[in-house]
């Protein structure tokens, strides 16, 4: 094996991937449970790549025939209602996954100096990730396949001059049809995983050129051995491997939970009108996106004026792209920063999560009330960091991870 391993590090840089990455990349030795989202994330990505591709197998990518081909997938490919299933209950957990993954970022300062990039590679898949979710919505052309897509492609129809064409030439159409169904499954299983896979290459070199940050944001970096070998670093295998089985695990049990016993979670994951095939005479009484576009939605729906609906939507997202500059702190983690980074984080969440909640309901006086308080609130957070991080009295990190 050694001599083997010889001839092909000649050529290769396997082993030399396998310890920089791996067996000696040293991760701090404090992570928690919160650590288990970056591996979940892959694990994720990994599902909806294999499944996919066996359910591309069965699927037809055409307005005649699409609907049909996911019902036989359910009812006449050998486990076909499984492959769909684990795909479908996969997108919502990549969403969880990731929600919770950024909220690990934001709660311990890991998008701080030097770990920018980490972020903002983290937040271009975000966008990637959420391309990908609208586009594959569209493929079992259901009701609400088909309006869902109606409703956010005529968004691009607010912008100002152009914005007619650009509706067109998104939809391929004058409304949406099988030319937008097939370039939107082109698109789903060619081109957006390839660069969500290509980016989070580039998120985990960034992040192992840095080093890993932790619950405390100590830098480990600065304790080192007579071998440069940090004081509070273990290597990532075997320690965090097997540590990260213990997640894998968990993970799974609630993942099969749900994929054989409330696949549909009570039309969350997969909405009731997508029960029914796709028809453009007859929109759905209430059409609401998937619930990880919900907060956004509302953010939409809170502003009066569709442009600027649009562009509050857009801004609520950009806005994370630049969090590194706008968090002036001299600590990292929440548990050393002062009382107003704190309030203003569970402020945060809580109007996030709110809204969230508002996008999926039809819209009354007094929601649209709470979502524009709630937006406020959302925005507030980001415009007001540099003031309240700056402000605010902190407290001293330890040099070391035990104290
Ligand atoms: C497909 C989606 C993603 C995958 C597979 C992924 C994977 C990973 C992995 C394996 C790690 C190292 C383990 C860990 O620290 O948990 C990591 C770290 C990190 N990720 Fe992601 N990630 C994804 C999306 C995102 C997103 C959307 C963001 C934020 C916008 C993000 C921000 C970060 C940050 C800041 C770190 C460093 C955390 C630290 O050192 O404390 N990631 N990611």
């Amino acid at each position: 094996m050694s001599k083997f391993m010889e001839w092909v590090d000649a050529r290769f840089p396997a082993t030399k991937m396998w310890e920089d990455h791996l067996s000696k990349y040293y991760a701090p030795k404090n992570f928690n449970f919160l650590y288990f989202f970056g591996s979940l994330a892959l694990l994720v990505l990994v599902n909806q790549i294999l499944t996919g591709i066996w359910l591309t197998m069965s699927f037809e990518p055409s307005a005649e025939g699409a609907f049909a081909s996911v019902e036989y997938i359910m009812r006449d490919v050998e486990y076909g209602w499984m492959l769909r299933y684990l795909h479908s209950t996969g997108a919502s957990a990549f969403f969880v996954v990731v929600y919770l993954h950024m909220f690990r970022g934001i709660l311990y300062g890991s998008y701080q100096k030097p770990r920018e990039l980490v972020w903002i590679f983290g937040m271009m898949i975000y966008l990637a990730l959420m391309a990908e979710a609208f586009m594959g919505y569209l493929l079992p052309w259901g009701q609400m396949s088909y309006w869902g897509a109606q409703v956010i492609i005529s968004l691009f129809g607010a912008i100002p001059v152009i914005g007619d064409d650009l509706t067109q030439w998104i939809r391929g159409d004058y409304l949406i049809s099988g030319i937008t169904l097939n370039r939107f499954f082109a698109l789903h299983v060619i081109a957006l995983p390839i660069v969500i896979l290509g980016l989070v290459v580039l998120h985990i070199l960034a992040l192992h050129e840095v080093g890993s940050n932790n619950p405390l944001g100590v830098d480990i970096k600065k304790n080192k051995d007579e071998n440069g070998v940090p004081l509070d670093g273990i290597p990532f295998h075997p320690y965090y491997t097997v540590k990260d089985i213990v997640g894998v695990v968990v993970f799974l049990f609630v993942f099969c939970a749900v994929v054989f016993f409330f696949p549909e979670m009570g039309g969350y994951f997969l909405e009731k009108p997508n029960f029914e095939p796709a028809n453009a005479f007859k929109t759905p009484d209430h059409i609401a996106p998937v619930w990880y576009f919900t907060p956004y939605y509302a953010i939409l729906r809170a502003v009066p004026d569709k442009l600027l609906g649009v562009i509050a939507m857009g801004a609520a997202i950009a806005v994370l792209f630049v969090l590194p500059w706008l968090d002036r702190s001299p600590v990292k983690s929440m548990k050393y920063k002062g009382w107003m980074s704190k309030v203003a984080l569970v402020l945060f969440c809580i109007s996030f999560i709110i809204l969230g909640v508002l996008g999926v309901l039809a819209p009354t006086p007094e929601r649209t009330l709470v979502s524009r308080i709630c937006t406020a609130i959302y925005f507030g957070y980001f415009i007001l960091m540099p003031f309240y991080t700056k402000l605010e009295k902190t407290k001293v990190v330890p040099q070391r991870v035990d104290g």
